[in-house]
């Protein structure tokens, strides 16, 4: 399960050749990266399905919800069975295995829809916001970007920094009531997973996390907002 994070996409050629190799079957988690593309096939289109969550932060939303994309009608029937509480007559009220009640319903499908034409121009927006961060913080202190290899076309849906000062930067940012959120928590350090085994060479999770902010972007910041976070994080430096 590949998850592509942020809008970038791994490197489906390696992976899907490894996969093959080995004989694994691949579900991309392509959440982050709705309208991103790798040699210009889009996200959720390598594995045998690209699952897509519509949270209330993702690129588009419907408020909460999600769906599921694939290619192989079994694979699709199944998932519409089992997400509609896997009811096998029409009529009585018969489930032959466990179900659930994973519906988008109608309204936020709708919504969704309606969404979904937008996404053209949320797209172009969030290309403009990482153009101007690139073009404003790119030498400012230790900053670095998330790397994209020229075969990615990104979404740029969350443009995250990396720093030394990262927690540092994060409270000047707040303290300025820009919001800057930390990287997620690497599952291995959450308390319900404490006992579970942990296989590493790096640790580049840690790393990352120790390092990494993601800074305002939303499709509706203005201009002037974006030349606020920009000069406060130069200041900061
Ligand atoms: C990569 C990724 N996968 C899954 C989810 C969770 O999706 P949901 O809350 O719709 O289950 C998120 C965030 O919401 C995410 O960023």
């Amino acid at each position: 399960m590949p998850v592509h994070v942020l809008g970038n996409m791994c490197d489906m050629e390696r992976l899907m050749a490894l996969a093959q190799k080995h004989n694994i079957t691949v579900i991309e988690d392509s959440t982050e990266a709705l309208g991103s593309y790798y040699k210009g096939k889009h996200v959720g289109s390598f594995g045998i399905m690209g699952t897509f969550s519509f949270n209330g932060n993702k690129i588009i939303t419907t408020g909460g919800g999600g769906m599921i994309v694939t290619d192989d009608e079994g694979l699709a029937k199944k998932a519409k069975h089992l997400t509609t509480q896997a009811k096998s007559d029409p009529f009585e009220y018969v489930h032959d295995e466990i179900g659930y009640n994973y519906r988008l319903v109608n309204t936020a499908a709708a919504m969704g829809v309606a969404q979904m034409e937008q996404l053209p121009d949320f797209i172009k927006r969030k290309h403009e916001i990482i153009n101007f961060y690139k073009s404003e913080l790119t030498g400012v202190g230790d900053i670095t970007f998330q790397e994209v290899s020229n075969n990615v076309n990104p979404n740029w849906w969350l443009p995250t920094i990396m720093t030394e000062k990262q927690k540092g930067l994060l409270k000047k940012l707040n303290d300025n009531k820009m919001q800057s959120r930390p990287f997620w928590v690497p599952m291995n350090q959450l308390v319900m997973f404490n006992n579970n085994l942990y296989i590493n060479k790096n640790d580049r999770s840690d790393y990352v996390y120790q390092r990494c902010l993601s800074i305002p972007c939303s499709t509706n910041i203005s201009d002037v907002q974006l030349e606020m976070v920009a000069k406060t994080i130069k200041q900061f430096f």
